[in-house]
């Protein structure tokens, strides 16, 4: 069963998230429905708290289309299997280099922004087997793992964009906010 989006506005979006103290039937059915939601909704990525949740837990799934480097056309990350689930996730580690690149968000319909994310990043995280693993990603799953990491921490799109783009969408994020409320 697909979840309902949590939107800018919803205070469980600034949350920051608590740690995952055992992959139990709870976990995995919050995995499972969130998977509904995002495949439903289009998205590459989700955080729980994008479903109202607060585990620190987030989904990702690169459609091989978009796994690939623009200028040269290969594939990122072509050892990596998709889905993946990261619970409990940390960045060890990063690239000097930096990419900028179009972000969208799930709980921000219809807002786009560029955003700097490291190109690449390492990242440890434990996966639904409780395996705790490490992954090296580049690209969009790179910049993938960074945003929705940041949902964990109560960092959104709007605080990554330019205060330039933000006053040119501020009435957009009015709306957004005040829609959102209402919902409420
Ligand atoms: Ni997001």
């Amino acid at each position: 069963m697909s979840l309902p989006i949590c939107t800018y506005g919803n205070p469980v979006l600034r949350k920051k998230a608590e740690p995952v103290a055992e992959i139990n039937d709870d976990i995995r059915a919050l995995a499972k429905e969130m998977f509904e939601t995002m495949y439903k909704e289009q998205g590459v990525g989700l955080a729980a708290e994008q479903v109202g949740r607060t585990e620190r837990m987030f989904i990702v799934d690169i459609p091989v289309a978009s796994d690939t480097d623009d200028a040269s056309g290969e594939r990122e990350n072509p050892e990596i299997e998709m889905p993946l689930v990261f619970i409990n996730p940390e960045i060890t580690g990063h690239s000097e280099e930096i990419q900028i690149g179009q972000e969208g968000c799930l709980s921000f319909p219809g807002v786009f922004a560029t955003v700097e994310r490291w190109y690449e990043v390492d990242a440890e995280y434990t996966d639904l087997e409780g395996c705790r693993k490490t992954i090296h990603a580049k690209g969009l799953l790179a910049r993938a793992i960074q945003h929705e990491l940041d949902h964990l921490d109560g960092i959104l799109l709007v605080d990554r964009m330019s205060p330039v783009k933000k006053v040119a969408i501020g009435g957009k994020l009015k709306r957004l906010v005040k829609e959102t409320k209402q919902a409420l």
